[in-house]
């Protein structure tokens, strides 16, 4: 168990094209999360468009702000800290909830930490909704992730493996070297033309698909913890050239669930070797693509590794899993000063 002091924080986060405030006691409770999606927004472009966001977070984020406190039945007399994103991300949208942080900790004396975004992706594993909010009493608490910690991070930008020996502490095993998972997602969805964003589409089309009529490369890296899914998007890619020149109408279906077996294949198994090599006790999946039901089966039914995977509503970006950051670093004595800036590259190791 933590032994860490008691502590409410509230945080934001604006690193992509969500605008959001949650509320956290002790790292783990959750008081309130408020999410003001822009998904339909750039549904319309086939991806974000970054100015769009920024102007868009500048008009939600005092209306979530608000809505995370009433949510929680309080003001910020009753917390303790604040916390935000500070990288990696957009840098106009960042700006914009950095200026929102460093206002209400200017405002209320506050002290403010900043958080590595990646570092929120994997404390979501943390996190678990107070019993007073899902309108029970009786659910025990959620165990905590235990160290040593196998940790794959799965998002829209980035893809790795992570040692965790500790809270805060982190041994980057591997990374993609091209294209993210969530990203590859993304991509085959676009491809498809299956619609923003991609990673949903996919799955959603995938039931109704056959994963073994396509038999698409799967890029092991033997004797490295990276990984690659750009040949896999180029192979989709040929896949559909050759079926389009005979003429043939596209399997979409089998070629959707072909690509995310592909994928799932992968990082499955490269977490499950890490965490054997590693001698990790457990294993953490989180990140956008942690959302993906048969990742999250294939994982889940594995019985050699306890596994942490945040709920649904935590996976993709949320401001809950930078509250929980950002209280590990708060009860660490982690502040940080009010000229702190975005850093929009950020790395979590
Ligand atoms: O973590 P996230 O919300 O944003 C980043 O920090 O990047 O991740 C977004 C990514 C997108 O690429 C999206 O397609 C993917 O997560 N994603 C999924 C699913 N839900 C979201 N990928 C596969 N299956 C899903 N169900
Ligand atoms: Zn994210």
């Amino acid at each position: 168990m933590t032994d860490l002091k008691p502590a409410r924080i509230l945080a934001v986060e604006t690193s992509c094209d969500e605008t959001a405030c949650a509320i956290i006691e002790n790292g783990r409770t959750l008081l309130s999360s408020v999410v003001a999606s822009q998904m339909e927004i750039h549904a319309r472009y086939g991806g974000v468009f970054p100015e769009v966001a920024s102007r868009q977070h500048v008009l939600s984020i005092t209306p979530v702000v608000a809505q995370a406190l009433v949510q929680a039945h309080l003001t910020l007399k009753d917390i303790d800290a604040l916390a935000v994103t500070q990288g990696p991300g957009l840098a106009g949208s960042l700006v914009v909830g950095m200026n929102m942080a460093k206002g209400l900790a200017l405002g209320s004396g506050l002290p403010l930490v900043g958080v590595n975004h990646l570092e929120g992706h994997i404390y979501s594993a943390w996190v678990y909704d107070s019993p007073v909010r899902r309108g029970d009493a009786g659910e025990p608490v959620p165990p905590e992730p235990q160290f040593p910690l196998m940790a794959l991070l799965v998002s829209g930008g980035h893809t790795e493996l992570n040692l965790m020996t500790d809270h805060l502490t982190y041994k980057r095993l591997g990374s993609t070297l091209d294209d993210a998972a969530g990203e590859a997602f993304d991509k085959v969805a676009r491809l498809l033309e299956l619609g923003y964003p991609g990673g949903p589409a996919i799955q959603k089309t995938a039931e109704g698909g056959d994963s073994n009529r396509f038999h698409f490369p799967r890029a092991w890296l033997e004797g490295t913890w990276d990984f690659s899914f750009s040949g896999l998007k180029t192979s989709v890619l040929y896949e559909v050239r050759e079926l389009r020149k005979k003429s043939i109408s596209l399997p979409i279906p089998d070629l959707a669930a072909s690509f995310q077996q592909a994928v799932i294949d992968v990082l499955f198994k490269k977490t499950i070797n890490a965490a054997r090599e590693f001698g990790a006790k457990e294993i953490l999946v989180a990140g956008g693509v942690s959302a993906n039901r048969p990742l999250r089966q294939i994982f889940k039914a594995q019985t050699e590794f306890p596994v942490h995977i945040p709920p649904l509503s935590l996976c993709t970006d949320n401001a809950a899993m930078i509250a929980a950051a950002g209280y590990q670093r708060y009860a660490l004595g982690h502040v940080s000063g009010l000229e702190m800036d975005v850093l929009p590259t950020w790395p979590l190791s």
